[in-house]
């Protein structure tokens, strides 16, 4: 028996783009549909509510099972994402020109008010399901659903999106191989993850990188060098070392790109960085690969179409259900419900003693440290 007396409901997506964004659409219109709700689509996070002059087709769409068809295994959203549009933290041009963050999250109650909308569904990382937790302390009925590649949010072994670019990753590494091999020289990968280490240590783990370097194990260059240098000495003249883009040397600070107003730091260059010091302590020719924006792009993997599906289709019946302020996780072989509040209150990093280090060390990979 529904507990819910929902009719109408909102989903939007938010923050950077991930594989299986649509697939988590997909399975919650038709699962919404189902219960005879209707469902409205947000374009790019909340701007369809902000700015609809910029949306001829409307700011806010109807979504129904004829529009969802067909998407479960596109990357990409189709309702668009920002990561600029933060409405507790919204740029906004005040006095003299001048930009400064202004709180709008009243404006998106009174219009979800206006349109009638019961509750919403809030697909997204970290920055995403606190602004949903925000909404929810403000009495909107909210379930998030973890996504982003990075793997790091709380509460839930893994998001969706993770798996795809840690398969890419792993792929890309593999064809690196051949040619570093053919040249004897030093690949370096760059990849994503901002301050955690999962793709990176995943990735190069299945690549059979020989460094990896991550966020949470601080790094001394000359200890890369000395790793590869050692190959050389047993005949292996190429390397792979993998980098996460928030890797650190020890005592060093994350390499950023910039900072602008409303929205997180960019991270990069941590690639280029490394790669000239391995060829000053090496003498080895060292070459840059920065994987970037492709880790996000393409068709969800199996897995993540799949838990795409269950998310969306659990955030539906945990709204059935009666449920709010929570995020659907998985605890495998079950998804569950966590308090938005605990998965958005600290990032999900690797533990530097978890199994999977270990292997790495196993296996004989260099942390640098
Ligand atoms: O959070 C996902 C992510 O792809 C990070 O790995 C990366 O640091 C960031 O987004 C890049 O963001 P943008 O698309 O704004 O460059």
């Amino acid at each position: 028996m529904s507990k819910s007396k929902i009719k109408r409901i909102a989903i939007n997506t938010g923050g950077g783009d991930a594989p299986g964004l649509n697939a988590v659409i997909r399975a919650a219109v038709v699962s919404a549909e189902k219960r005879g709700w209707e469902v409205y689509g947000i374009r790019d996070g909340y701007n369809g509510l902000f700015l609809p002059e910029r949306y001829p087709e409307g700011g806010v769409i109807r979504l129904t099972r004829k529009n969802v068809r067909g998407i479960t295994h596109l990357g990409g959203t189709i309702l668009g994402t920002t990561n600029k549009g933060n409405p507790l933290k919204y740029p906004t041009k005040g006095k003299g020109d001048k930009w400064y963050e202004k709180d709008r999250s009243d404006e998106i109650l009174r219009a979800f008010k206006k349109m009638k909308i019961d509750a919403l569904i809030a697909i997204g990382g970290d920055g995403s399901l606190s602004i949903a937790n925000e909404f929810a302390k403000k009495g909107l009925r909210v379930i998030g659903v973890p996504k982003t590649i990075d793997n790091d949010l709380d509460k839930t072994v893994i998001t969706f999106g993770f798996d795809t670019a840690v398969s890419f990753a792993t792929d890309c590494i593999g064809r690196l191989h051949s040619t570093a091999q053919a040249h004897q020289r030093v690949m370096v990968v760059e990849v994503m993850g901002r301050y955690a280490g999962w793709i990176a240590l995943n990735s190069g783990i299945s690549g059979t990188a020989d460094v990896i370097l991550i966020p949470e194990i601080p790094y001394d260059i000359n200890k890369v060098a000395a790793k590869i240098k050692d190959r050389d000495r047993g005949h292996r003249y190429f390397s792979i070392v993998v980098v996460a883009e928030g890797a650190k040397a020890i005592g060093g600070s994350t390499s950023v790109i910039g900072k602008e107003l409303g929205r997180a730091e960019r991270l990069g260059g941590i690639g280029e960085t490394v790669a000239h010091q391995i060829q000053d302590l090496t003498g080895k020719e060292t070459r840059v690969v920065v994987l970037g924006h492709l880790l996000r792009g393409g068709a969800p993997t199996t897995f993540d179409r799949l838990i795409s599906l269950r998310f969306g289709a659990a955030a539906i019946r945990a709204l059935d259900e009666g449920k709010s302020g929570v995020m659907v996780a998985l605890d495998p072989p079950t998804v569950r419900y966590v308090p938005l509040a605990d998965a958005t209150h600290r990032m999900k990093t690797v533990p530097p003693n978890c199994d999977t280090v270990l292997t790495a060390r196993d296996l004989g990979i260099s942390f640098g440290d």
